[in-house]
C-alpha cells in the first residue's frame, strides 16, 4: 500500500472577536491506499476543522491554514488553484458531511441531483448518467433505484437520505472519502444498516477513508487505524489494536470508559460522557491540553510544553509524557 493523503504540520487558527485561536495542530496524519482512518474526540476537537482544511474548504479569513504538506496521491493541495481543486472534489476526493439535511436539495429528486452531479464532474452524457446514478442507488443498498430517483428528500427516511448522500459522494469515482460523523442523527439501528453499506462500498471499490466520530468503539469496528484528537492534536494514533487494546494516553482511556456497554447500559455512559465533557478546559495553555483533568498526570507534566507524539511499539504513538516514561 502506498500513501493517498498525507498531511504534515498543518495548523488552522482562527480569527474572532475575542482574538486568535489556535484550532488544530496535526503534526503527521498519513492514509494510505484502501486504508480506513478513524478519527475520534469529542466535540470541538477539531475534526471538521481537520476534515475541511483537507477539501480546502475553509474560508480564509476568518481561518488561517499553514501546512508542511498536504497532497492526494502526490499531488499537492496546498498550491492548487480554487478552480482546479473545484475539478479535485467528488472525482478523486469527496466528503459526507456532518449535517445531512444541507448535503440534499430540497427542491430537486434524488435523480435529478445525482445525474447532475456526474454529468457535471464525471462528464458524462444523460443517458449514462441516468445508467450510472441507478447503479449508484442500488449500490448503496437502496431498493427499487427508479422510483428512488424520482423522490424528494423530504420524502425519505434518515437512513435513506444518509444512503443517498454516501451515493452522491461517490458517484464520479471519488477514490478518498471523509465521512464526517455519517450516523449522528440516526437511530442505533439504522446506524448498522449505514455503516454495514460503507464497510461494503469500501471493500468492492477499493476507497480510501477518513472515518470522523466521537465514539470509539463504532471507530473500531469500521477502520484499520485510529487517531485520537483532542484540543486540536493527535495525542495516539496507532492500529485498532494498538489504540484499544493498549490504550496509553489517560483521554485515551477515558474515551474507551465511555463506549456504552450492554451492562453499563446507554444512560451511565452517556452521563460518564457529560461528567468527561464539563471538566473539559478550553483554554490554550502552553502545557498538555488534557494536564487539568488528567488523574494519571504528575509533576513530569506541570509547566512543560504539550508533549510530542513519541513511538511507543509497533505504529504506535503517544502525546503523553506519563505514557511515554512508563512504556
Ligand atoms: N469559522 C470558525 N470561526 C471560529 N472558530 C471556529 C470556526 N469553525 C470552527 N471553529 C472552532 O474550531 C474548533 C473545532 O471545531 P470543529 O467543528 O472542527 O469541531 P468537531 O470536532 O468537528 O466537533 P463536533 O463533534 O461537535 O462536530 C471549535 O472550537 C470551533 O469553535
Ligand atoms: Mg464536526
Amino acid at each position: 500500500m502506498d500513501d493517498h493523503l498525507r498531511i504534515r504540520d498543518l495548523n488552522v487558527g482562527f480569527r474572532t472577536y475575542e482574538g486568535f485561536r489556535q484550532a488544530l495542530e496535526v503534526e503527521e496524519l498519513t492514509i494510505q491506499h484502501g486504508e480506513s482512518y478513524g478519527l475520534v474526540g469529542e466535540s470541538g476537537a477539531g475534526k471538521s476543522v481537520l476534515a475541511l482544511a483537507v477539501l480546502r474548504l475553509l474560508r480564509t479569513p476568518p481561518a488561517v491554514v499553514s501546512a508542511g504538506e498536504l497532497s492526494l496521491d502526490g499531488e499537492d493541495l496546498l498550491g492548487k488553484s480554487a478552480r482546479r481543486m473545484r475539478a479535485l472534489r467528488g472525482r478523486d476526493i469527496s466528503m459526507i458531511f456532518q449535517d445531512p439535511m444541507s448535503s440534499l436539495n430540497p427542491v430537486f429528486t434524488v435523480g435529478k441531483q445525482l445525474t447532475n452531479v456526474i454529468r457535471r464532474i464525471g462528464g458524462e452524457n444523460h443517458r449514462a448518467a441516468i445508467v450510472r446514478a441507478q447503479e449508484m442507488i442500488r449500490l448503496v443498498g437502496l431498493p427499487d433505484a427508479e422510483t428512488m430517483m424520482a423522490k424528494y428528500a423530504h420524502q425519505l427516511s434518515g437512513g435513506q437520505r444518509q444512503r443517498v448522500i454516501i451515493a452522491l459522494a461517490l458517484a464520479c469515482g471519488a477514490q478518498f472519502l471523509i465521512a464526517d460523523e455519517p450516523t449522528r442523527n440516526l437511530d442505533v439501528t439504522v446506524q448498522a444498516g449505514v455503516l454495514k453499506t460503507i464497510a461494503a462500498l469500501r471493500r468492492d471499490l477499493g476507497v480510501s477513508v477518513l472515518f470522523i466520530a466521537n465514539n470509539l468503539g463504532l471507530v473500531s469496528a469500521m477502520c484499520d487505524r485510529v487517531g485520537i484528537l483532542m484540543d486540536g492534536r493527535i495525542v495516539e494514533t496507532g492500529t485498532v489494536e494498538e489504540v484499544v487494546f493498549s490504550a496509553s494516553h489517560p483521554y485515551t482511556r477515558s474515551l474507551l470508559r465511555a463506549i456504552p456497554t450492554k451492562a453499563a447500559g446507554h444512560e451511565g455512559s452517556e452521563s460518564q460522557w457529560a461528567q468527561s465533557l464539563s471538566r473539559f478546559t478550553t483554554e490554550n495553555g502552553a502545557h498538555c491540553s488534557y494536564f487539568a483533568r488528567c488523574t494519571e498526570g504528575g509533576e513530569v507534566c506541570a509547566g512543560q510544553a504539550k508533549p510530542q507524539l513519541s513511538l511507543l511499539d509497533g505504529t504506535h504513538y503517544v502525546a503523553c509524557r506519563v505514557a511515554a516514561a512508563t512504556r
